[in-house]
């Protein structure tokens, strides 16, 4: 049989879906299973989205320009310039989620072989996207003690080595939801000028910050021009991840210039779904508003929750909808698996997603898990409860 590539058999599995047989097996038996393991919101898309969907009525599908088009980007120079973020239509290409924009950034920043450094927990995708470009994963750890604040400069500047091309941030963080203060930010700046690197900043969780300290963009930290290249996307922000509409933003012309012929290469990004992306920009700014105060009771429900169950710790996240916690457990793999194939309470049970698939030290997060809290308010109470009771006869507890 023909060998298939390194490339394939390097690239890791979601560590969010690797328990879903399991999963399976617990609904086939007639278990309720609470899925606190993926991060697919359950709140609605705004109507403007779904009604220029259904308002579609050209004759043709055509194809759109490889960088999105003219009328969608500036308009979504508009949304940043409202958040005081300095973005011109020319800045923007359009990519098919924010995926297509960190493969983009990747293949237009790094040589193979080349280094990014991520503090971890990171967004296991990371991994994949560095695996198509042929290039290797520096982590730095933050510390669940700390609630996952930047490491120092300190723990970067070890990291660095010559083949370091870019420090990859996600802020608000996914699974952590810590958000990066403008102070740490400044930090990283001086990194990246000092050691003439790229800045990545994953800002697709922007909308979705809680406290009263607003979400500091990369793109708002000066001098950086050359070096910031901002990821987004409009798949957790509009809650429509099905659309596949992202964008890879920078300052930097060559690097835009260049990212634009790896678009040319895939031809254009959908374009029924980038109307619906710019319907998107009419969204009242009340749905942020309620959604947030959504968020927030559910972050409460589950976040303190977990942490009156006595020998869990869970620091209080921020931003996005994830949160990280330590149980007092030996393996979160065997017990995020024990939690489906062997608990249950009052025939319910919880799947989450073992912390270890997040952290690319080995070794590391093994007794840490990663929730979402996109479900509603009943079912996090539920799912709480049902982890209260499971570790109290889980039998590798420890404490
Ligand atoms: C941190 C982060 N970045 C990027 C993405 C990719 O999202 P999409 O490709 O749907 O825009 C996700 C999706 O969950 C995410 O959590």
């Amino acid at each position: 049989m023909p060998q298939i590539s390194k490339k394939a058999v390097d690239i890791p599995a979601s560590p969010i879906r690797k328990l879903t047989p399991y999963a399976n097996n617990a609904k086939k038996a007639g278990r309720k299973v609470y899925h606190l393991n993926i991060g697919q919101p359950d709140i609605e898309t705004p109507q403007v989205v779904t009604d220029a969907i259904k308002g579609f009525d050209h004759k043709v599908l055509e194809y759109s320009p490889s960088e999105g088009f003219e009328s969608y980007r500036s308009k979504l120079a508009g949304y940043y310039k409202s958040k005081n973020i300095p973005v011109n239509p020319e800045d923007i290409i359009t990519t098919v989620g924010g995926s297509e924009a960190l493969v983009f950034g990747f293949m237009t920043t790094c040589n193979p072989g080349d280094e990014i450094i991520i503090p971890e927990p990171f967004y296991a995708n990371y991994n994949g996207f560095a695996t198509f470009a042929g290039i290797t994963v520096v982590p730095v750890t933050a510390k669940i003690e700390n609630g996952f604040a930047l490491p120092s400069v300190d723990e970067f500047e070890k990291k660095i080595t010559s083949k370091t091309k870019a420090i990859l941030i996600c802020n608000p963080g996914n699974p952590t939801g810590y958000l990066y203060t403008k102070s740490e930010l400044e930090q990283l700046k001086e990194v990246v000028l000092k050691h003439d690197l790229f800045l990545f900043a994953d800002e697709v969780y922007r909308e979705f910050c809680y406290e009263d300290t607003q979400p500091y963009s990369v793109l708002n930290l000066s001098g950086l021009e050359n070096h910031a290249i901002l990821i987004d996307s409009v798949s957790k922000r509009y809650s429509m991840c099905g659309a596949r509409i992202g964008a890879l933003i920078s300052k930097n012309k060559e690097v835009i210039s260049s990212a634009l012929k790896f678009a040319q290469a895939r031809l254009s990004p959908p374009t029924i779904e980038q109307i619906a992306a710019e319907a998107a920009l009419n969204t009242p700014l009340s749905y942020f508003d309620d959604v947030k105060k959504e968020y927030v009771t559910r972050r409460d429900i589950l976040v303190d929750g977990l942490n009156n169950i006595p020998g869990v710790f869970c620091p209080k996240p921020s931003g996005a909808f994830y949160a990280v916690a330590k149980f007092p457990i030996d393996d979160a793999d065997k017990f995020c698996q024990w939690l489906l194939e062997e608990f249950s309470y009052d025939n319910q049970t919880v799947m989450m997603a073992p912390a270890t698939g997040f952290y690319a030290t080995p070794d590391t997060g093994n007794n840490q898990v990663r929730l979402a809290y996109v479900l509603n308010q009943e079912s996090l109470k539920n799912a709480v409860k049902c982890l209260d009771e499971a570790l109290k006869i889980y039998p590798g507890r420890v404490d």
